[in-house]
């Protein structure tokens, strides 16, 4: 294999998994596959920083071994417990027979309980040093970026910042780095990155950048637990985090997500996206049930406007556009409006439930919703068409 030197005598000895196709159980799928980032320092004391899932433990050990013997090994960072960076610390310190585990409180309290395993652990905090020769580990807790023990480790000889998921993406590559790879579809998985697992942790996010950039701590190259590593503008990924942790979408544009029974919602949604378009004002169409939930949350991100269409079904919303809203009620998502629409045979309280839902999420709604008996006639088409020019004249302000 190929030795990969991120910066003179620090290497990636990581994992690249082209197969994984669902992240977090199944909350988040992975179309491009992902990779599992770990970090060799090599000085007069050894580093390393993160391993990868269990089950890629071999290659991780196969990569250390071209460099070095891994019971060389002084110290094993462990910025974050979750097991796709932790799962392959047992057999590391198998190996690493001297090696002390680092992290923080929270981290030595977690890894404790996934592994039970039985190592010398050494807790640091902000602003925590380890000297290994030449090069210095400075240590940054970040609790709840985006767990409760996440840290982020940092070289300043190297101006080189190990920040584990934050600015991740899962993206499989033969490439590391950003200046290697095609990089539209690097921040379309940056995009989905952030909105599918760091949306609810914005305003920590925004205080953890300030911090950082407030300490003086200078960046050259932010290398990620996930995917590629930033050196050719490691502050386009930084100031994009601070656009998304403001709630600011970056197009003023709507979403129109339904779900649909009969067709007769569906009928609606298709005018109301003709009465967006009228006004000149982007719309995407996604029907919840064959739609990938990661990329309409991704799209979320990114859209001012959401309108949200169900037929009534049992006195309730349809069971997939239920789904979907619960998802984005943990999103906590800021600075958005949206309304709600939807057909009915008799008691019609999908638009209300919808509403609701909305408004619990943080979502304003922006105008009142539209409803319709069975299938819409063609005044309720025109009035459709209304309902979706009305709403994009709000979203464009
Ligand atoms: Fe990539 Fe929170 O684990």
């Amino acid at each position: 294999m190929n030795k990969i030197e991120v910066v003179k005598n620090v290497f990636w000895v990581g994992a690249i998994d082209w197969n994984i196709r669902n992240f977090h159980g199944y909350t988040y799928t992975t179309k491009r596959g992902s990779s599992y980032n770990a970090y060799l320092i090599i000085d007069k004391k050894i580093a390393l920083v993160d391993t990868v899932l269990g089950s890629f433990s071999g290659e991780l050990i196969e990569r250390i071994k071209e460099i070095i013997d891994p019971s060389e090994i002084d110290y094993v960072i462990a910025n974050h417990v979750e097991t796709d960076h932790s799962g392959a610390i047992p057999e590391i310190m198998k190996l690493a027979t001297k090696a002390k585990l680092v992290g923080t409180a929270k981290c030595k309290e977690g890894l404790y309980r996934y592994y039970y395993g039985n190592w010398d652990f050494q807790v640091v905090k902000t602003g925590d040093e380890i000297l290994l020769g030449e090069k210095t580990l400075k240590f940054i807790e970040a609790p709840m970026i985006h767990w409760p023990d996440s840290m982020f480790t940092y070289i300043p000889e190297d101006r080189l910042l190990l920040p584990n998921d934050a600015f991740g993406q899962h993206l499989a590559s033969t490439q590391r780095f950003d200046d290697e790879v095609d990089n539209c579809i690097l921040m379309d998985e940056a995009t989905k990155y952030y909105a599918n697992i760091l949306i609810p942790y914005s305003q920590i996010i925004l205080k953890k950048i300030d911090e950082i950039l407030k300490s003086g701590i200078d960046i050259k190259i932010i290398a990620p637990s996930h995917g590629i590593i930033w050196r050719k503008d490691p502050m386009k990924i930084v100031n994009s985090y601070i656009q998304w942790a403001k709630g600011l979408p970056q197009y003023k544009d709507v979403l129109v997500i339904y779900e649909t029974m009969w067709g007769a919602t569906e009928k609606m949604a298709n005018m109301i996206l003709e009465g967006i378009k009228s006004v000149g004002v982007e719309g995407k169409l996604y029907n919840v049930s064959i739609t990938d939930r990661t990329e309409m949350i991704k799209d979320i991100l990114n859209s001012k406007g959401i309108i949200i269409g169900s037929s009534t079904h049992d006195n309730n919303i349809l069971p997939n556009i239920a789904g979907f809203l619960d998802f984005i009620k943990g999103l906590r998502i800021k600075n958005r409006i949206g309304a709600s629409f939807g057909s009915f045979g008799w008691s019609g309280e999908a638009t209300k439930i919808i509403e609701n839902i909305l408004k619990e999420s943080g979502i304003e709604t922006a105008i009142p919703p539209i409803s319709v008996k069975y299938m819409p006639s063609e005044d309720d088409l025109k009035n459709c068409f209304e309902f979706g020019k009305q709403f994009a004249e709000k979203v464009r302000g």
